[in-house]
């Protein structure tokens, strides 16, 4: 959507992966805190996305969303206020249907001017949108009401459309919202994550600066996968331009989570400004992925998906490089460069661990 935000993909933090509904005002100020504090804020991510759960069951009378007087007492606009005062800009989540997916929650079905009206009085800077309880209405138009309403409520929203790429967002949503879930949820396990990937990768043309695949949020930190399992993750995700969002804890970050979170090599990837999405290059157990990045350079990661410790080789002509072309080879994990590679790039990766490069050529 050319509302001039998502140029290069969203990143931040949400509730959802590790609190669900169990989420309060105190939570999410000292997520902005530990944001910050963390050093995370300064390596770009700065939207603190508060997903379901966080209004009152029922609109008040004059149809207005409220915030849950219980776990968000001081109601939306303080916390607004609070997190914008640490320099971070702040999310809520809505639903194109009847009632939000948890059901706590009203939807924003023919409520969508009031609402983004709210949303904007609040200083409200992002709307993760889903697609629960849709009263047997197909998406498209659904969404494109809500786009619209953002569009005229007088402050600049990013729109997360989150309908799961049940009516292949990726064909229609580039001109309706910033950035579309092409997926169901993701669990915090190796074969759901590895899954998500492959279902995104189909939609890799689509994407592009003001409109992104949305393959759900990181789980890198939540425990479910191991070190090597998270590190591909978060790789896998830079390279493929999806949103990093976040889905720990970060007030309880552990040094390994703070190491994958924080790279700002495979960051930079993320956020290159020619905004293409890194694709499947190479199939098999012993992957190739790969993508084009400014200045003719390639990003390319080696994925091992097999239960053992292999050799995989990315070939030239399979991820975009002349033949002839000699690169330096720089290792964005061990930040290790090897000068004047030619042809290929072999090298040993161990069971579902990856090895991640930015080769810039001679
Ligand atoms: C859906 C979405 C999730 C999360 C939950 C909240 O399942 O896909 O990302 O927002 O709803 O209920």
């Amino acid at each position: 959507l050319e509302n001039g935000l998502g140029r290069t993909p969203q990143m931040g933090w949400n509730s959802w992966n590790h609190f669900g509904c169990n989420i309060n005002e105190t939570i999410i100020q000292q997520t902005a805190d530990a944001m910050v504090d963390t050093g995370l804020a300064k390596l770009g991510y700065d939207y603190i996305n508060i997903d379901d759960c966080w209004a009152a069951y029922d609109r008040d009378s004059q149809g207005n969303l409220i915030a849950n007087p219980s776990t968000f007492p001081s109601g939306i606009k303080a916390l607004a206020d609070y997190v914008h005062g640490k320099g971070l800009k702040l999310g809520v989540y809505g639903d194109a249907g009847s009632r939000t997916c948890s059901n706590e929650m009203p939807g924003s079905l023919g409520y969508e001017e009031q609402d983004a009206k709210t949303f904007a009085s609040w200083g409200v800077d992002y709307l993760k949108y889903d697609n629960c309880n849709d009263e047997g209405l197909s998406p498209q138009p659904r969404y494109i009401n809500m786009s619209k309403a953002l569009q005229s409520c007088g402050r600049k929203i990013f729109f997360s459309l989150c309908e799961w790429g049940v009516d292949d967002p990726a064909k229609w949503a580039g001109s309706v919202g910033n950035s579309w879930r092409t997926t169901g949820d993701i669990q915090d396990n190796w074969e759901s994550m590895t899954a998500i990937a492959d279902s995104n990768d189909k939609w890799a043309s689509y994407a592009g600066p003001g409109g992104w695949n949305d393959p759900d949020m990181l789980e890198v930190g939540n425990g479910g996968m191991t070190t090597e399992e998270y590190r591909s993750h978060f790789s896998i995700w830079a390279l493929a331009k999806a949103p990093l969002l976040i889905g720990c804890d970060i007030r309880s970050l552990s040094n390994d989570t703070k190491v994958i979170l924080s790279n700002v090599n495979v960051i930079a990837v993320n956020q290159d400004e020619l905004g293409v999405q890194g694709h499947k290059a190479q199939q098999g157990d012993q992957e190739v992925w790969a993508g084009p990045l400014t200045g003719g350079r390639v990003a390319v990661v080696l994925w091992n998906r097999g239960s053992a410790e292999a050799s995989i080789t990315a070939y030239w002509s399979s991820i975009g490089l002349n033949e002839s072309t000699v690169v330096d080879a720089h290792n964005l994990w061990t930040d290790e460069i090897t000068s004047s590679v030619k042809g290929q790039l072999n090298e040993t990766v161990d069971t579902h661990a990856c090895k991640m490069y930015v080769l810039t050529p001679k």
